[in-house]
């Protein structure tokens, strides 16, 4: 029987959408906790922007607007600010001062994980961030812990509740994008600035840390290559559900012959691929790996509990390391693979044009195709509008990114061509 503990003090930075959760799980729940870690936690502050406003279930007493103060008088700081600064600062105030740090900072860690890694290290503390990948579903622990005996070959993830909401309601109610957009932020889903669900940024951030926990090589933002959903029509997702398909945002992050591949964007994927059943604000990652095979995570991604879950489990392991002594996993970056140009990604497309109707043009557009090394999967000709116009659907097989685009690039300036009326990737067929 292990002696009672000395209470650990935990500061909390930020009571938002997340926060707010974190601090209601860390008194409701005190006393398992306490149970679970062998020391009681104890909430000593919570760091906000504004004191005065009122926040359900929050005990005002806590609230300060002086998180420097704050961070140097805990022996746990978890951060759930957002953005870039002032929570670097904060982060690294808090392993001066020798507290370990749980985070659910993305962006921050997709952009200047190294930093904050080493600094931890040097400090002899724990940095855990869980949360900052598909909020609740437990990934990060597994991939860092549980697959460290093999080897991961590729990982596809949809890990953007927002944006996997609002392909899914365009899909199955019709719903326009900005309308579904607005719900999605109502439920807490979406970021402060929600660019950076829709155009990629938030899953690129995650692509990145997914990457470089998959791959053991450090894999920032700037690596991933990026593309978002804000382009995507409700005539492209008609034709995804016509063909079999759903369309969804996918983090790719895969070990190639060129190194490792890191990228985001809509894809078609077929619908008896396990991804392409997963909806609303829903997250889910397949993993690739030599000896496990197929391995599926499915949760919730985003909102203020779930994500609460995950940083509270956090917020256990580092709490036991303090009391047992010691600290867990590093970051691992020993492999150091290069990292692939974003042309050499391969991948399929599936492109739409709209062509004149009349002999030759088909074997015009096939023979573009040909020129480039690509081979084509499937070509089918739908409807014959009037004007003498055709609307064509032309599938490759897997090729070189480069290949690709060049291709579409050339078939574009044909004169037969009237329009190239949109491009997507194919996955997981
Ligand atoms: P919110 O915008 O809801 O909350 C941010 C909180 O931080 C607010 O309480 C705000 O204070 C406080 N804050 C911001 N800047 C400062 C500052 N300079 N000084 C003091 N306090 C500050 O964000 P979320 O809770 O949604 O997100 C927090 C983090 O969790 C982000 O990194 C996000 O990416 C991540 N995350 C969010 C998920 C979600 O579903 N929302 C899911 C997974 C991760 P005030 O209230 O006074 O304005
Ligand atoms: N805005 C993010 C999402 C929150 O929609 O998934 C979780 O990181």
């Amino acid at each position: 029987m292990v002696a009672p503990k000395e209470a650990l003090r935990v500061g909390l930075l930020g009571c938002g959408v997340v926060g707010s959760q974190v601090a209601r799980l860390l008194v409701e729940q005190s006393e398992d906790l306490a149970a679970r870690v062998g020391a009681p936690l104890e909430l000593v502050g919570i760091a906000v922007r504004d004191t005065s406003k009122a926040r359900d279930g929050v005990d005002p007493s806590l609230l300060t607007d002086d998180a420097h103060g704050l961070v140097a008088r805990c022996d746990i700081v978890v951060e759930v600010l957002g953005g870039i600064e002032p929570a670097r600062t904060l982060i690294l105030e808090s392993f001066a001062a020798g507290a370990s740090v749980v985070t659910a900072n993305k962006a921050l860690l997709a952009q200047d994980g190294p930093t904050l890694y080493s600094a931890a290290d040097a400090a002899g503390v724990d940095l855990y961030f869980e949360a900052a990948v598909a909020g609740a579903i437990p990934l990060v622990r597994p991939m860092r812990e549980s697959l460290a005996g093999d080897r991961v070959t590729r990982v596809l993830g949809i890990v953007n509740g927002t944006t996997n909401y609002i392909l899914d309601e365009m899909t199955t109610k019709g719903l326009a994008f900005d309308e579904v957009l607005r719900t999605a932020q109502e439920l807490g889903y979406a970021e402060a600035d929600p660019t950076a669900d829709v155009e990629g940024h938030d899953a690129a951030a995650k692509a990145a840390i997914l990457a470089s926990l998959a791959f053991h090589t450090r894999v920032s933002l700037d690596d991933v290559a990026c593309e978002g959903i804000t382009k995507i029509s409700a005539d492209d997702v008609a034709w995804a559900t016509e063909t079999g398909h759903a369309i969804k945002l996918l983090a790719i992050a895969e070990l190639t012959d060129a190194g490792v591949s890191a990228r985001v964007h809509p894809a078609l994927l077929p619908s008896r691929h396990p991804l392409a059943g997963v909806g609303g604000a829903f997250n889910a990652v397949f993993v690739e790996a030599e000896a496990a095979g197929p391995l599926m995570f499915y949760g919730q991604g985003a909102g203020g509990a779930p994500t609460a879950s995950a940083v509270i489990g956090d917020v256990v392991s580092v709490a036991r390391h303090r009391v047992l002594g010691g600290k867990g996993p590093d970051e691992s970056s020993y492999a150091s693979h290069p990292l692939a140009p974003a042309d050499a990604a391969v991948t399929s497309y599936q492109f739409r044009l709209r062509v004149d109707d009349k002999p030759g043009v088909l074997a015009r557009v096939a023979q573009v195709v040909a020129e480039h090394s690509v081979s084509i999967e499937a070509m089918r000709q739908q409807g014959t509008p009037a004007g003498g116009v055709a609307n064509l659907v032309l599938t490759t097989h897997r090729a070189p990114e480069a290949a690709l685009a060049a291709t579409v690039a050339e078939i574009a300036g044909l004169d037969v061509v009237q329009e190239v009326t949109s491009v997507l990737r194919v996955e997981g067929a």
